[in-house]
């Protein structure tokens, strides 16, 4: 680990463009820090990685990132406390799917010093981009993408690994309205529905798109089979609280195995708040909303920390969800968001201190 560290060149920009961000009023993902790590593989291994100044990339037409979509990725944040200090949270996790998305995609795995020491080597240098500000944090993310050539319609002999970062302030404006998706379908058995594949986004912005037309922010998908059990949303897993319980599908190789989401069940044990994982059928839903049982439901994701529903469509009706003072939603966003902040203790471990 050692040895890497120290083995990972850094090449400066020669001009920040730090004081060009209005920090005060940050967009998510849209701003990109002064330098990114990036990290080759070839021959058959993976090279050493190299921090360099943010730039485009030149790639041959032929890559086969542009025809057969091998690309994952990983979505992470680092926090700053009040004292300065830089946090992630739970950054093993995101390698450790890194690599389940990779074998998925025949892409070759990363060795875990490339990521975490990587990871801690850029995040040192980009240590001013981390926001202090309640609710904003640098948004990280690692991506692995074909570069080798060839129309052959086979995986590549070439990759690369990038660690890129934003400045984000918050994913979603306010409550977000959904809706239950009857026809399309996110994923599908045995596909690659449990990686965070490039080609899982793509194919869920057509249909997003038709929901946003019709007055909602996203979709909740169901099963490709039947429709009729939701899964999750598109890039949060899902939560609904019927009477004092908080209930949560199970992942499967359909559904993202979301660090949030599994956060939020430790956290809500701990708490005392009955948690069941289970399969949840849309029928089950509504009737919950028709009689007053279905209290909230709340989308969990890194980009999205905690993000209240306020209202599901299904079949054409809306079923609005009560505005609740005192939420589990609100309850389970404070109590991540003081661990990932260093504003509480953190019985779990999860936080992980950036070494500037
Ligand atoms: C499809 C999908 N589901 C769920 C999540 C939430 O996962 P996590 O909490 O690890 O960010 C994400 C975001 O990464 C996602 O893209």
């Amino acid at each position: 680990m050692e040895t890497l560290m120290n083995a990972i060149s850094i090449e400066r920009a020669n001009n920040s463009k730090i004081g060009e961000v209005d920090f005060d009023n940050l967009s998510f993902g849209s701003v990109y820090s002064d330098h990114m790590l990036v990290c080759d593989y070839a021959d058959g291994q993976w090279g050493l990685p190299k921090i360099v100044p943010y730039q485009s990339l030149t790639l041959d037409p032929s890559a086969k990132i542009f025809h057969y979509g091998q690309s994952i990725f990983e979505g992470m944040k680092a926090y700053k406390d009040t004292g300065g200090k830089v946090w992630l949270f739970r950054p093993l996790e995101n390698f450790k799917r890194l690599n389940r998305s990779a074998k998925r995609l025949a892409i070759p795995e990363l060795p875990e010093a490339h990521f975490m020491e990587g990871l801690q080597a850029l995040i040192r240098l980009e240590a001013d981009w981390v926001p202090q500000k309640e609710g904003s944090s640098l948004y990280i993310r690692p991506f692995i993408f074909a570069t080798g050539i060839g129309f052959h319609a086979s995986p590549a002999d070439r990759y690369r690994f990038i660690i890129a970062c934003a400045p984000s302030g918050s994913y979603f404006g306010g409550k977000v309205r959904v809706l239950i998706e009857e026809t399309y379908s996110r994923a599908a058995n045995g596909g690659v529905g449990f990686a965070k594949a490039g080609g899982n986004y793509a194919g869920q912005f057509y249909p997003t798109q038709l929901a946003v037309d019709k007055g909602y922010q996203q979709v909740i998908w169901t099963d490709d089979n039947t429709h009729e059990f939701i899964e999750e949303a598109g890039a949060m897993n899902v939560f609904v609280r019927i009477g004092d319980t908080l209930i949560t599908a199970p992942t499967n190789d359909r559904i993202l195995d979301g660090i949030t989401r599994k956060s939020i069940l430790d956290i809500a044990k701990e708490d005392g708040i009955a948690t069941e994982v289970r399969k949840i059928s849309v029928h089950e839903l509504v009737d919950a909303a028709k009689n007053g049982s279905l209290k909230e439901m709340f989308g969990a994701g890194t980009a999205a920390v905690v993000s209240p529903i306020s209202a599901f469509g299904y079949k054409g009706v809306d079923y609005d969800l009560p505005d609740l003072t005192d939420s589990v939603a609100a309850r389970m966003k404070k109590r991540i968001t003081d661990i990932q902040c260093n504003r509480s203790d953190d019985k779990f471990g999860w936080r992980h201190e950036v070494i500037l």
